[in-house]
């Protein structure tokens, strides 16, 4: 079979980490006998530079006709100064809504082979860590109405964003978490802040109304304060952790660090066809870019969800998955999660021996 993809290497060490996703996926084209072809597009900083936009039509439409999106990741000191519409966010923000990609799919677990870098007392962490998190990603905060009045700053000046939510959008992305925790333990806990915001007493009581249609599954609310606390004291209560657009950005940081780095955990963001975008949850980390110490890790994992998700290939999925299993097993490593013994390689190492061990193992 053939497999369109469009790949936004983006900035930072997006190429990197991409072309590691790629020699991976040709691993598993070559061993499962399916082409995947890869087009490349331009989005955030580079397509600033090229075209003075952060999202060019062209990248919007080749995406559509594609079958999936890999991404790497975009952004850097370069375009900072840049107004909010022209950063190199806004392109991201921009594909995620021309995608109509709504439901955030995260998913933090801890492998085994990467039990010491966890960074929680042993006792907490052997309680074990599987988490996946539903986060909202094209409503809330993120695409409310925004404004600085006055653009001279002084001390009457102000700022506001507004975070909105409709049913509507409440409802599609529980009915993502519900679908999900269906196939798990069946636990959602949604976080929100409902003792302070109207459109998180929105949330609660639109998720709550939807529980009848799903009378097996487990809903428990949590305000968003009280979940990043539970998640470094007691992680293993979590298992589908449903919530908004800005709350799951910030939890699921924090969800990736206590399972060793934020350089393994993978992301697919989905809407209501089969096309996808799937891209690690890192970002851009211009400090370490081109020096081929990136961990590639999150970004295969991607591809793997990827497979899953958009070509529904649950064996080559399972495949790669091994195979970072494999190579993490036998003690091989990039810096950031190095172990003592640990064989340090680089992020062109990591993706080689990834697909060596798809193709071999
Ligand atoms: C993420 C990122 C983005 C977000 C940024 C780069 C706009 O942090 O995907 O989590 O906040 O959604
Ligand atoms: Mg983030």
């Amino acid at each position: 079979m053939n497999y369109k993809i469009a790949v936004i290497d983006g900035d930072g060490i997006g190429p990197e980490v991409c072309a590691a996703a790629i020699e991976s996926l040709r691993a598993v084209g070559k061993k499962y006998k399916h082409d995947f072809l890869f087009e490349h597009v331009l989005m955030g900083g580079r397509a600033i530079d090229e075209y003075g936009v952060p999202l060019p039509k062209e990248t919007v439409n080749v995406c559509k006709k594609s079958q999936s999106v890999l991404l790497g990741a975009v952004g850097g000191p370069k375009w900072d100064a840049l107004p909010g519409h022209l950063r190199p966010e806004a392109g991201l923000l921009g594909i995620r809504k021309a995608l109509g990609l709504y439901a955030n799919i995260r998913p933090a677990s801890l492998l085994n082979a990467l039990k010491e870098t966890c960074p929680l007392r042993t006792d907490i962490r052997d309680g074990g860590i599987d988490i996946i998190v539903v986060r909202e990603l094209t409503g809330g905060i993120y695409f409310g109405r925004r404004n600085t009045l006055q653009k001279a700053i002084n001390e009457n000046t102000y700022a506001y964003d507004t975070e909105k939510y409709s049913v509507k959008e409440i409802r599609r992305i529980a009915e993502k978490a519900y679908a999900v925790a269906e196939k798990r333990k069946k636990k959602i806990i949604s976080v929100d802040k409902a003792n302070v915001l109207d459109s998180s007493r929105l949330w609660r009581k639109t998720v709550h109304e939807m529980n009848k249609d799903f009378p097996d599954i487990e809903v428990t609310d949590m305000l968003v304060d009280n979940a990043a606390m539970q998640l470094v004291k007691n992680p293993s209560q979590f298992d589908v952790i449903l919530t908004s657009n800005m709350f799951g950005d910030i939890l699921s940081d924090e969800a990736a660090m206590i399972t060793g780095s934020i350089g393994i955990l993978a992301s697919a963001s989905l809407g209501k066809t089969g096309l996808g975008l799937y891209e690690p949850i890192h970002g851009s980390a211009p400090d370490i870019a081109g020096q081929n110490i990136a961990n590639p890790i999150a970004a295969i994992l991607s591809a793997a969800m990827m497979l899953r998700m958009s070509f529904d290939l649950d064996r080559e999925a399972a495949a790669l998955e091994k195979a970072v299993n494999c190579v993490l097993e036998k003690n091989m490593r990039t810096a950031d999660i190095k172990e003592k013994d640990s064989k340090v390689l680089g992020c062109k190492e990591m993706g080689e021996a990834i697909a060596d061990a798809v193709l071999f193992a």
